[in-house]
């Protein structure tokens, strides 16, 4: 798909390219593995924002790993978090004594993913740590929140691509874009 489909229409300009964004996955990769020489890590997948950046992310990593599958849901409305988080397909296998790694497409207010960690945290997980993709400091409702790895901060603004959505549409855009408000708007 290039930057002529129907899609990229609706965006007011495309923030990281399908290039940019390879490089900085293959950073991680080689920094994840780096970091869990000698370790068999558990990498959960957070459904369906984190599905393309999982996909990418783990054919970079060089350990001995397997894979896991959560999707959760926030209420509120498209294109903002309410704060109420509910599990709607949890994991497969136990996480007790393992070295977890959550990977999430995007960290906004923080609520989701501090929701995951205590969870996770709870079932007795030997270590946890996050991988996301996209940062939005200026968002940040939760403080303390502690995202161990990321590829890139990007400004408050609406982002769709690369496995993010809105409204179910444009995860299949090959570069993240900042959706035009006129979409949301109307
Ligand atoms: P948080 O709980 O406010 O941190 O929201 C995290 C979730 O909201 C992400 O996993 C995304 O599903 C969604 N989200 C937040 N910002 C965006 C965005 O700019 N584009 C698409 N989805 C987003
Ligand atoms: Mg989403």
């Amino acid at each position: 798909m290039d930057g002529n489909s129907e899609l990229y229409k609706d965006l007011d300009r495309v923030l990281l390219t399908r290039e940019e964004i390879a490089g900085k996955v293959r950073e991680l990769g080689e920094t994840i593995t780096r970091d869990y020489q000698g370790k068999a890590p558990v990498l959960v997948c957070i459904l369906k924002g984190a599905s393309i950046f999982f996909a990418d992310l783990i054919r970079e990593i060089d350990l001995p790993m397997t894979l896991d599958f959560m999707a959760i849901s926030s209420y509120g409305s498209a294109t903002k978090t309410s704060g109420v988080v509910r599990i709607l397909k949890d994991l497969d296998k136990d996480v007790v004594g393992k070295d977890v790694i959550i990977v999430e497409d995007i960290v906004d207010s923080g609520v989701t993913l501090s929701y995951l960690k205590k969870i996770l945290a709870q079932r007795g997980a030997k270590s946890l740590k996050v991988a996301a993709l996209l940062d939005k400091p200026a968002r940040r409702k939760v403080p303390d929140l502690q995202v161990d790895y990321r590829c890139f901060d990007i400004p408050d603004a609406f982002v769709v691509g690369y496995g993010l959505d809105y409204d179910q549409k444009y995860r299949n855009l090959p570069d993240i874009g900042v959706l035009s408000p006129r979409i949301y708007e109307e």
